[in-house]
């Protein structure tokens, strides 16, 4: 199943992990990595793994540390005996670190990696695919990757990206792509804007993201309600697949006025997969 809404919470807050549960994100994130300060880290490994031994409700990720930190044997070894859905591994660096943590994991868990945090990470956004099983999908941040690189500022004063971080989202967004794997769009971290993260998700979504992570609960309603097909947009993609499935043979029809062909098609077939029951 899609995941559309992706609800960080840090490690080291039990009390808010057990209020994640009933907000309606599709999954939570539980944060090892920069949510939680180095000391507090082996209490997160100690909350995560007792919340991870309750019965399972819904979707569990582990945001681990990084690959290379030394912490993340730590990590897994407190938090694998739980079976989370997912790691989240933070400054992935194309596909030799994504078969490095293939290699520490048993049984059936994906992965989800963070894709832009690092400079070389960037040159490894076309390398993931065909590694492993386990990638579910690729997403990207700009809050790592400008203070490795010294810059100032990621944002215009508008609050849209700078051209270095549209062009990591975009590759990220190929890049999941070009592997087969659900692209995920980064977290608006403005939590009071709602206004601000509707337009955003719904570029997201426009552009082939299919889902977001989040920070806070009144983001997920939101995420959720844009990245879920409109009734308007299920109607219309029906009515393509069944304009060729009247017309066997066809390549191109005409449909309301419009031509469609075979990415019609295809992109009608792809929107359906989608749809919740
Ligand atoms: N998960 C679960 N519950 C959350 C939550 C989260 N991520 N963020 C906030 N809440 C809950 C609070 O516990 C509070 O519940 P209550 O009304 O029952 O007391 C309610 O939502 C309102 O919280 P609010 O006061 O608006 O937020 P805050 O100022 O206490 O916390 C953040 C703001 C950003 C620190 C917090 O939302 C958070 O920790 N987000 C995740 C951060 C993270 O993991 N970052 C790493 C990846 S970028
Ligand atoms: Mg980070």
């Amino acid at each position: 199943m899609t995941l559309r809404s992706l609800l960080f919470v840090p490690g080291d807050r039990p009390d808010r992990m057990k209020k994640a549960l009933g907000l309606g994100a599709d999954a939570l994130i539980l944060d090892l990595e920069d949510a939680v300060a180095p000391a507090a880290k082996p209490a997160a490994r100690a909350a995560i793994a007792a919340f991870l031994a309750q019965p399972r409700t819904m979707p569990l990720y582990v945001r681990v540390n990084p690959l290379g930190s030394g912490m993340i044997d730590d990590d897994l070894c407190a938090i694998l005996p739980g079976a989370p859905d997912g790691i989240v591994l933070p400054k992935a660096e194309g596909g030799p670190s994504l078969a490095a943590l293939d290699a520490k994991l048993t049984g059936d868990i994906r992965i989800l990696a963070i894709a832009t945090e690092t400079p070389a990470a960037i040159f490894g956004l076309g390398s993931y695919g065909g590694i492993t099983q386990r990638l579910a999908g690729l997403t990207w941040g700009a809050e790592d990757l400008p203070a490795a690189i010294g810059a100032t500022q990621a944002r215009e004063a508008d609050g849209s990206y700078t051209a270095p971080y549209q062009l990591a989202r975009s590759l990220t967004l190929f890049g999941a792509h070009a592997a087969g794997v659900d692209a995920i769009e980064t977290v608006y971290p403005d939590f009071r804007d709602l206004d601000g993260l509707a337009a955003y998700a719904a570029r997201g979504r426009r552009d082939g993201f299919s889902g977001m992570m989040a920070i806070h609960p009144t983001q997920i309603p939101v995420i959720n309600a844009a990245f879920t097909p409109s009734p308007a947009e299920i109607a219309r993609a029906r009515a393509i697949v069944a304009a060729f499935a009247a017309n066997p043979g066809a390549g191109a029809l005409s449909l309301e006025g419009s031509m469609i062909d075979a990415p019609h098609l295809h992109a009608a077939e792809r929107l359906l997969a989608r749809v919740r029951p």
